[in-house]
């Protein structure tokens, strides 16, 4: 036996229980009581926490966008992951015109074979069908382990967005294949219709970001996707859904049957649009934005009720001086904001103040994303899966500050935001890779995970 983790309180998605748990070359060996101590390490959890890690299922690293690079690289965005209690992370690459689904995730991975710091997956963005050779292409990317790809319902002066064609001819074919369509869902010629009148009136500050893409600019792209997948009957996965009556649109799609997931962000339950009106509101700004009270009390109510699937973080960050191109034009603030290292803690924090129970945030952040997108040896604290472990201190108290992050970003939205409770270690495959405020592994242990299509 390699590690053995003593007398902590293991939590799973469904029941908590104290119990020592044992691992193996990077493998779950037993769990029960008293177990042999006859291991290479113990450690003693009486007291804490022991989770599973958490899998983040929405992550934009190195991403060319906006007029400039996402700030945090491979390395440095899976370093401030580990320490965060993140064990996986599921990486977005966009495909542009020309280009193969396999031709941009191979050089991807090479990168990633050198910076990981933890496991990753990754999603592909298609942007063209190139003259559908890529509908072709996606049954390889289904074998080689790339099982879901997503679709910009936005981004259409970027070059980024699919029209609804492309969308019905991605969902078919996926479905056929056992893989799935994320969509970004945003209406973008109400975006650009209002956008365009925002800046002729002079109206400049953060504030229009919101209110040129407000609920209604969601919901009605959530409700089109919605509409596709359940007529199509293919699988689709919402991204970041962050507004009441979409939300709304995919409860109904779902309670009929219909193959939709949804997932939010921290984000979105915890800062209303107000934030645009404060002086630093241009690094709030991501899209979608955030929106108003009641979309935020919708999504909570939903997280309880069970429609929404995941927890993930869209984490995209910008380096001040690049969301300070946007001081006196908000269409110049490049859009997305750091949160892979506050998504765990701010979950946890909520389920250690009675909101939630902790073994929803297990469901949500780790179990559910990987029964979704196919990772079979991961998402769970039992024998046989990878160890990748979190333990966590229900006592300890944490101010989130830039200063404690890991991320290279130099500033974070969650500055100042207090959590009672927060993660002391993290285990990726039964090594050690966070421990007590300090990233202690090393960059390139990281692993590709192969993921499986979804049964038919
Ligand atoms: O503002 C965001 N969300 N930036 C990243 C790209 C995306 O839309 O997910
Ligand atoms: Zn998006
Ligand atoms: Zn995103």
């Amino acid at each position: 036996m390699d590690l053995l983790i003593k007398n902590g309180t293991i939590v799973t998605a469904t029941e908590s229980f104290v119990a020592d748990l044992a691992v193996k070359d990077g493998k779950i060996t037993a769990i029960g009581k008293d177990l042999d101590t006859d291991a290479k390490e113990i450690v003693d959890a009486t007291g804490k926490l022991v989770l599973p890690g958490a899998i983040d299922a929405h992550t934009h690293m190195a991403m060319p966008f906006g007029g400039t690079v996402s700030a945090d690289s491979y390395l440095a965005g899976t370093r401030a992951a580990a320490c965060g209690g993140v064990t996986t992370i599921f990486d977005y690459p966009v495909q542009h015109a020309g280009e193969t689904i396999l031709g941009l995730v191979n050089s991807k991975r090479k990168v990633l074979e050198k910076e990981a710091c933890v496991d990753y997956a990754m999603h592909c963005c298609i942007t063209n069908l190139n003259d559908g050779e890529i509908l072709d292409e996606l049954e390889k990317a289904v074998a080689e382990g790339i099982t879901s790809f997503k679709c910009f319902l936005v981004y259409k002066k970027e070059g980024m967005m699919v029209d609804d064609a492309t969308l019905a001819r991605l969902l078919l074919r996926a479905k056929e294949l056992g893989a799935m369509i994320n969509v970004h869902a945003e209406n973008p010629d109400l975006i650009d219709l209002n956008i365009e009148n925002f800046l002729k009136e002079g109206k400049t500050s953060a504030w229009y970001h919101y209110l040129s893409r407000p609920e209604y600019v969601e919901a009605e792209a959530d409700q089109r996707a919605v509409h596709w997948a359940k007529h199509l009957d293919a699988p689709i996965y919402i991204v970041h859904m962050a507004d009441k009556e979409g939300l709304e649109a995919c409860i109904r799609a779902k309670e009929e049957g219909a193959p939709v997931y949804v997932e939010t962000c921290p984000q979105y339950l915890e800062f209303t649009c107000d934030v645009y009106k404060r002086e630093d509101g241009r690094n709030f700004v991501c899209s979608p934005p955030m929106k108003g009270q009641e979309s935020l009390d919708a999504l909570w109510e939903a997280i309880k009720d069970g429609f929404i699937d995941t927890i993930a973080t869209d984490h995209c960050p910008f380096q001040s001086y690049e969301k300070d191109w946007g001081k006196d034009d908000f269409t110049k603030i490049p859009n997305g904001c750091a949160g892979v290292e506050n998504m765990y803690p701010y979950m946890l924090d909520a389920a250690n103040s009675g909101k939630i129970t902790f073994e929803k945030v297990v469901e949500l952040c780790s179990a559910n994303p990987a029964k979704i997108f196919g990772c079979t040896d991961k998402g769970s604290l039992s024998i046989g899966k990878d160890a990748d472990i979190v333990i966590y201190d229900k006592d300890k108290d944490f101010t989130i500050s830039v200063s404690n992050m890991h991320s290279d970003c130099d500033h974070t939205i969650w500055e100042g935001k207090k959590l009672h409770g927060y993660p002391v270690q993290t285990y990726l495959r039964g090594k050690l890779v966070y421990d007590n405020g300090e990233f202690v592994g090393t960059p390139g242990m990281g692993q590709y995970i192969k993921r499986k299509p979804r049964e038919q």
